[in-house]
This record gives C-alpha cells, sequence and structure tokens, in this order.
C-alpha cells in the first residue's frame, strides 16, 4: 500500500490552535514556540491541506487595539489570498479570559454575559468578512462544578437568549453564515451545558432560529461520555444538522486526549470515514463539509515535528478513506450486508396505505408467528465486523 497524498479536493482543514499548541498544560510549561499565523497558511498549503479555522483569540491577541487588530485581519486576509487556502469556520474564545470564569452566555454575572456577546458578535462580523460559511460555539466554561452554584433552568434560557440573539444578528446583517455548536460533556467546567449530541439537538429543537442552528460534534467529545461518535453524527445528519466535524483521536473515557485522528479507537474512526465517505447503506443525507481537525501534537514533539502530525490526521483519514472504499465495494460484504438483513431496515414497517385496523386484524403480525424460530433467526453481524476488520487491515 502506498502513503496517499492529500489534494484540497479532500477538504482537510485544521483549527490554528491545534497546530499552534505550545504544549503547554496544567502541570508543565510550554515546549514548543507557535507558529506566525501566515507560516501556517503557507505550510498547509505545501502539504495538501484546504482550510483553516480559528478562534479570535489565536489570531489577534485579547486586548489588541482597533487599528493593530485590522492590520493582523489585514495580513492574514493577503495571506489566504496568496495560498489559497479557505477560511471556512470561525470561533471565539469564550473561556480563557478570568472574566469568562462562570462562563459567557451563562455566567451568573450579566456583566460577562453581556461583554460575552459583545465579543461573539464582532467575531461574527470577522467570520463573514473572511467569507466562513460556519460560526462554531463551543460552550467550554458554560457549566458548573457544583449543583447549588447555578440555576440549570435559567442557564438554558440564557444560553437559549444568547444563541437565538446571534442567529437573529447572523440573518439582521444578510449573512450565510451558520452556527455550530460543539458538545462536550467536561473540561474545563466540571459538567458542560448541553453535554452529548443529544442534549444539544434537543436543545436546538426549542430555538427561534433553529434553521441556522446546527452542530459540530468532536470524536473525543462524544468518546468522553462514552458514546458512539459515528452514531451521534448519524442522527445528527439524519436531522439536517452535521454542519461540521471536529475530528480526532481518544482512549476511552479520560482527559480530552485530542490525539491525531484515528489515534485513539481505529474501528470507531473506521466506521466514522465509513459513514462520511459512503454514507448510510440504504441512502439518505450526506456530510460534504470540511474534514477538520481538532487534535493536539503532543507536546513530546518538536517544532518541526508538529508538521507531521498535521500530514499524519490527513494520511490516517485517506487511508481509512481507502479502505471504506474497498470495503463497500467487496461483493462479500454485500453480500453479508444482505444475510444481515441491513437493506430490509429501509423497508416501512407497515405497507403503504395499511391501515392500523388492518395491521390489528392480520394474525400473520401476532398470533401466527413461530416465535422460536424468528427468534433463531441468525443475524450474522459478527462476520460483518470480521470483513471490516479485515478490509481495515488490509487483509482484503
Ligand atoms: C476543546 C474544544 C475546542 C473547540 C474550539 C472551537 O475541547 O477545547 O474541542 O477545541 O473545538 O474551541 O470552538
Ligand atoms: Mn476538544
Ligand atoms: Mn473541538
Amino acid at each position: 500500500m502506498t502513503i496517499p497524498t492529500p489534494t484540497p479536493a479532500d477538504k482537510f482543514s485544521f483549527g490554528l490552535w491545534t497546530i499552534n499548541w505550545t504544549g503547554q498544560d496544567q502541570f508543565g510549561a510550554a515546549t514548543r514556540r507557535p507558529f506566525d499565523p501566515v507560516a501556517v497558511l503557507e505550510e498547509l498549503a505545501r502539504l495538501g491541506a484546504w482550510g483553516i479555522t480559528f478562534h479570535d483569540d489565536d489570531l489577534i491577541p485579547f486586548g489588541t487595539p482597533a487599528a493593530e487588530r485590522e492590520d493582523i485581519i489585514a495580513r492574514f486576509e493577503a495571506g489566504l489570498a496568496r495560498t489559497g487556502i479557505v477560511c471556512e469556520m470561525v470561533t471565539t474564545n469564550t473561556f480563557s479570559h478570568p472574566l469568562f470564569k462562570d462562563g459567557a452566555f451563562t455566567a451568573n454575572d450579566r456583566a460577562a454575559r453581556r461583554y460575552g456577546l459583545r465579543k461573539v458578535l464582532r467575531n461574527v462580523d470577522l467570520a463573514a468578512r473572511l467569507g466562513a460559511a460556519t460560526f462554531v460555539m463551543w460552550g467550554g466554561r458554560e457549566g458548573a462544578e457544583y449543583d447549588w452554584s447555578k440555576d440549570y433552568k435559567a442557564a438554558l434560557d440564557r444560553y437559549r437568549e444568547g444563541i437565538d440573539t446571534v442567529a437573529a444578528y447572523i440573518k439582521q446583517q444578510g449573512y450565510s453564515l451558520r452556527i455550530a455548536l460543539e458538545p462536550k460533556p467536561n473540561e474545563p467546567r466540571g459538567d458542560i451545558l448541553l453535554p452529548t449530541v443529544g442534549h444539544a439537538l434537543a436543545f436546538i429543537a426549542t430555538l427561534d432560529h433553529a434553521d441556522i442552528v446546527g452542530l459540530n460534534p468532536e470524536v473525543g467529545h462524544e468518546q468522553m461520555a462514552c458514546l458512539n461518535y459515528t452514531a451521534g453524527i448519524a442522527q445528527a445528519l439524519w436531522q439536517g444538522k452535521l454542519f461540521h466535524i471536529d475530528l480526532n483521536g481518544q482512549k476511552s473515557i479520560k482527559y480530552d486526549q485530542d490525539l491525531v485522528f484515528g489515534h485513539g479507537d481505529l474501528l470507531s474512526a473506521f466506521g466514522t470515514v465509513d459513514l462520511l465517505e459512503n454514507g448510510f447503506p440504504g441512502g439518505g443525507p450526506r456530510y460534504d463539509g470540511p474534514r477538520h481537525f481538532d487534535y493536539k501534537p503532543s507536546r513530546t514533539e518538536s517544532e518541526a515535528e508538529v508538521w507531521d502530525t498535521v500530514q499524519a490526521n490527513m494520511t490516517t483519514y485517506l487511508l481509512l478513506k481507502e479502505r471504506a472504499l474497498a470495503f463497500r465495494g467487496d461483493p462479500e460484504v454485500q453480500e453479508a450486508l444482505r444475510v444481515s438483513q441491513v437493506d430490509q431496515l429501509a423497508r416501512p414497517t407497515l405497507d403503504a396505505g395499511e391501515t392500523l385496523d388492518s395491521f390489528l386484524g392480520d394474525p400473520a403480525n401476532f398470533e401466527q408467528v413461530d416465535v422460536d424460530a424468528l427468534g433463531a433467526r441468525s443475524a450474522g453481524f459478527v462476520r460483518l465486523n470480521q470483513l471490516a476488520l479485515e478490509h481495515l487491515l488490509g487483509a482484503r
């Protein structure tokens, strides 16, 4: 097998904060220096990546005076134009500054909430200016450590007010941006509001402007909650809410590891790529957005090796894609899918036009069923999984 080479057509994008993570953590100092953001664009273009994403503060340090801010943005814009790298998503840092210690949209302190909203709206303008399609909102500080410190009902009201206000602003300005909420169960808060894909989907349904609000699910975040990422994005897709994705690697329930994509649960990563590249077995909505990586180059790696880790994400994705295409194209797999009746699930349980009365009155549905024979039918799911594994390992 040869190592595939990424091209912009693969739509790989990276967070500026991922490449520029210096390795500073709770226990140790930085092990690397950050790169000049324009140098990041150049290097990404050289490696065959397509897009960049960033938090306001990744590019423009918090508190930068307005004139200097404009210079930084103009220089970055020129870098985008020169390299052809697309700024596909912008997001706001509402978690680093001490004023956000209790959140931005759900802080008990109203002045902190008003500042947070103002900072987000300013960044919406920047996102629109740079032509981004998606505005991610990760509420890492929206949460609590102690149940008595937060009126959860009021917090959800304020969260809804905040998101609806941002969405209304986007519409009022005529921007074509869509908001993507990013769930996470915990870290940095003890518990974060909208902890999983499911919580966030239910929350979105309550919004006035739900039409432009969807999700940006992250592999590691769902796995920190012991959930299946592929199943989570599948439901988001089914509900028309998969606006963006954060790909990375995580090994079970622990701190947010942000490993290279595929360096955590590889079989799960294979399932994710299979869904993204091949879609549902019976057809249906597809994700055609950016393949965005939100990982961290481990702090053990040198500055030069950061680019190897960037490449590792793209290579892993492309290898999994190659394997996923081979898997679905294999006649033996197609036959195993048929044996497992995977194709039968697309058929509605009731016939077209069948009334509930005729269903209830038909003894073939209940009284005449040989339940033991039905229970004894083989599902063949293990064989299917073994075929997936053999394709993943390159044995087929
Ligand atoms: C995290 C999150 C963030 C967000 C980012 C974009 O766990 O720190 O994944 O990296 O993705 O803030 O909004
Ligand atoms: Mn994360
Ligand atoms: Mn993320």
